[in-house]
């Protein structure tokens, strides 16, 4: 049985989960224009899922895109050398896996370029695209890199202003499109900087649940379990957490779980109100 899941990114096979189908659409189009998009929201708002959801959807629509992802969570504290080369690891590593996933085998130039890449710096890392896009035929490469805002302050415009000329040259773009996940749009950071990523970036505010959202996931439970939800209490939910993610399910879990109300028994206001005075 699945369960309201409150830790982390939840997963279709073990938790109930919103689709979040229009967004997703709205999202691949996006990627598909070759945008660099931001998505920024506050913690614990559903970002690492939907990059799941939106990466996962885009493999099954456009299989031939090469999609890698990255994570730059506690690289705060990193010199600029160990950035650029803990990053080139996890590129060559996600690259290899990428070529696993999609059955095939590297070929021999392509493993000895893997094995001697470096990147120190932003101007060596653009080489790597451009020289990695000698080995993509017919493939757009397309980066996600979730917790963006874990990149060493003083490398950041460095970083930004090397993917900015890429998305600005006039040759085919490589990477096509990335994709960062933040806790704040750049602009808010960073609204006088010279090299302030405006002209490549694309916000998208990732919103909260909307009333229909939050009575789909409940009513995943009640299909699973059968135990149904008196129609007002799943719009109780809703107002009184705004649909912020992970307050609707914390809400839905002691509902369910921990109020211990017999499986056969409809679940009311009643029951509602008791859950209010805790989460
Ligand atoms: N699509 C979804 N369906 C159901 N619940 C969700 C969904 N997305 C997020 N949640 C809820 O929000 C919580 C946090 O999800 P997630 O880790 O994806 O958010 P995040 O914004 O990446 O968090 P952080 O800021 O910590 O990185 C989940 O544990 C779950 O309670
Ligand atoms: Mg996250």
């Amino acid at each position: 049985m699945r369960a309201f899941g409150t830790r982390g990114p939840v997963d279709p096979e073990k938790h109930y989960v919103v689709q979040r189908s229009d967004e997703i659409a709205d999202f691949i189009n996006r990627v598909k224009d070759g945008r660099y998009i931001v998505i920024f929201a506050p913690r614990q708002t559903g970002k690492t899922t939907f990059f799941h959801q939106v990466i996962d959807a885009l493999a099954v629509e456009e299989p031939t895109y090469f999609i890698i992802q990255l994570n730059f969570e506690n690289r705060e504290d990193l010199s600029e050398k160990d950035f650029y080369s803990t990053l080139c690891n996890d590129l060559c590593e996600e690259i290899k896996k990428t070529f696993q996933k999609h059955g095939n085998i590297p070929c021999e130039a392509l493993i000895h370029f893997l094995k001697n890449a470096q990147i120190s710096n932003n101007v060596s890392m653009r080489n790597f695209y451009t020289r990695f896009e000698k080995f993509l035929t017919n493939q757009k490469l397309v980066i996600f890199i979730d917790k963006f805002h874990g990149i060493p302050q003083a490398i950041e415009n460095g970083f930004l202003a090397s993917l900015r000329s890429i998305y600005n040259s006039r040759y085919k773009q490589c990477p096509h499109s990335v994709v960062f996940e933040s806790l704040e749009s750049f602009i808010q950071r960073d609204p006088l900087s010279a090299v302030s990523p405006f002209n490549i970036q694309d916000h998208y505010g990732l919103p909260n649940f909307t009333v229909e959202q939050v009575q789909k996931l409940l009513g995943q439970y009640t299909d699973e379990v059968g135990q149904a939800f008196a129609p007002e209490v799943p719009e109780a939910v809703y107002k009184h957490t705004n649909g912020q993610p992970l307050l609707v399910n914390q809400f839905a879990r002691v509902l369910t779980q921990e109020l211990d109300i017999p499986k056969n028994v409809v679940i009311r206001m009643e029951h509602f109100l008791e859950v209010q005075m805790k989460v």
